[in-house]
């Protein structure tokens, strides 16, 4: 991120875009440009811009107009307004709309310069953002634990969108820390001091999802006997939090995408067009693109969602950090518990070191839950990690005794494979997609031999509409409590 502030022109004309352009270049801004107002919303959409250069000239659009819907949309951004007249008419117009100031073609360098310098120390927020930065380099995200650079990379790019209105769409498998994410960026965004609204649209059948989200009108349907607001008008210029966001079916999907586009919606019955001003930020542990791919997401909707992509590595991908999630989580729960200078055994360290843990952070904090709550003494030994998590390495081939009369090869060899699958599924936390990587086999093809033995899972499976999401699911995992017998 450059220190000197970023800044988007918004000029018809090529040359005027290009000069501005060299101009600030050198001075080592860091720039976009955008030849029309549409354009210019899309940059302010895509990326954080301290300062913008508008021409109040365009061709498809007033730049007072524009001017308006940035001081609405990005109030963090300061503007400077640029026409090829000096009118001191114009020149006031423009600041009661909230312009920072006023400059007129041509202009001299040094004075657009000091403009420049100027209208980004008065940027209110950016001073405070570049606060917000400092202390966030300095002392770490809150609650975000891990000091690796896989996760380090990811606290970086938080850090970077944070200020921003950026749609942001956060990956990765199951207990990975998705939502802890999508709370920590609108804790550190402007918007921090109004709601963060977090809706799971899972199993919810289209007609309650929509009036969920949209709210409805008096009568929309038999039960609406009042007009309901919606998630999206609770979460006026806060954060709208999809979890699960491949579950949603394809005409919400549609729906959805208006929104994210116009930041507008009718409720439920309702004729009137209601603007909100809210950050969109969604989780998936599906991979979206395979769904768009099958027709199944739409394709529109998916390159909105991927302005930015945020993907959280999978724990088995950085093990650096396990150590440090070991004390946060002991010093969680032994203030939970009351039991201080909790430690953990060597070997019990050893045994967490080399699982592999498909059930990702939320897993491990289970276990260490779990043995806090066990231990009777502030050392916690090997013997309170879960048979499940210690039971990971060696494997060895069963001895046969063969009874004298012999025995249905045909059988016995189902009989394996079955239990081979049960103990993998098992290891792999009911992950499918894991246990056929581990079994070095097409996920397919277990699929079809779970069905073939009518495997069931042994831990409770989530309620969990979409068949997509249902068999990779390992939110069914949750919570880890069930001793292995
Ligand atoms: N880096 C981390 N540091 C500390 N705690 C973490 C971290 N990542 C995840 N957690 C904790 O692990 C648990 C699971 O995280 P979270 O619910 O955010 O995961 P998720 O990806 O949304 O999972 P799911 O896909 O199952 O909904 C939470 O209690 C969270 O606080
Ligand atoms: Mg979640």
């Amino acid at each position: 991120m450059s220190a000197k502030g970023s800044i988007l022109i918004i000029d018809d004309e090529q040359e005027i875009r290009e000069s501005l352009e060299q101009i600030l270049g050198v001075e080592g801004y860091r720039l976009a440009s955008a030849a029309t107002a549409e354009e210019g919303l899309k940059k302010m959409d895509e990326g954080v811009f301290d300062l913008v250069l508008l021409d109040i000239n365009l061709p498809d659009r007033n730049g007072l107009e524009l001017l308006k819907i940035l001081r609405r949309d990005s109030p963090d951004a300061g503007v400077i307004m640029i026409t090829a007249y000096d009118s001191s008419q114009m020149a006031f117009q423009a600041s009661k709309e909230g312009a920072e100031s006023y400059i007129t073609k041509p202009w001299d360098n040094d004075k657009l310069l000091l403009e420049i310098r100027n209208a980004l120390d008065k940027s209110r927020l950016q001073v405070e953002n570049v606060q917000l930065r400092r202390a966030l380099k300095r002392y770490g995200l809150p609650n975000i634990i891990g000091k690796g650079e896989r996760i380090q990379r990811v606290l970086d790019l938080i850090t970077q969108v944070a200020p921003s209105r950026a749609t942001i769409l956060i990956a990765g498998e199951s207990g990975t820390g998705k939502e802890l994410v999508a709370k920590t960026i609108h804790a550190t965004s402007p918007r921090a001091d109004r709601p963060f609204v977090p809706i799971n649209t899972g199993s919810m059948p289209v007609d309650l999802l929509e009036s969920t989200l949209f709210g409805h009108v008096k009568g929309a349907f038999t039960s609406a006997i009042a007009t309901k607001r919606g998630l999206f008008e609770v979460a006026d210029q806060g954060t709208i939090f999809f979890d699960e966001i491949g579950t949603i079916g394809v005409e919400t999907q549609a729906k959805l995408l208006r929104v994210i586009q116009e930041r507008e919606f009718m409720r439920l019955g309702g004729v009137e067009t209601i603007k909100v001003d809210v950050r969109i930020i969604a989780a998936t542990n599906v991979d979206l693109r395979r769904m768009m791919e099958e027709g199944r997401f739409r394709e529109d909707l998916y390159y909105r969602l991927h302005v930015i992509t945020v993907q959280l590595p999978p724990l088995r991908d950085r093990k650096d950090d396990i150590p440090l999630l070991v004390q946060h989580f002991l010093d969680k729960y032994g203030r939970e518990n009351n039991k201080t200078d909790l430690e953990l055994s060597p070997e019990a360290l050893d045994l967490l070191q080399d699982y592999d843990w498909p059930g990702n952070v939320r897993e491990l904090e289970n276990v260490i839950e779990r043995a806090v709550v066990l231990s009777p003494g502030s050392r916690i030994e090997a013997d309170f990690v879960p048979d499940h998590v210690r039971r990971t390495r060696a494997f060895e081939l069963p001895q046969f005794v063969l009874p004298p009369e012999g025995i249905s090869f045909k059988e016995v060899i189902t009989d394996f494979e079955k239990r081979l699958i049960e103990s993998t599924l098992e290891t792999a936390g009911g992950v499918q997609k894991r246990a056929a990587e581990l079994l070095q086999i097409k996920p397919t093809t277990l699929n079809e031999m779970i069905k073939r033995y009518d495997i069931r899972p042994r831990r409770k499976k989530a309620a969990n509409g979409s068949g997509a999401a249902a068999t990779d699911d390992a939110s069914a995992l949750e919570p880890i409590v069930s001793e292995p017998d």
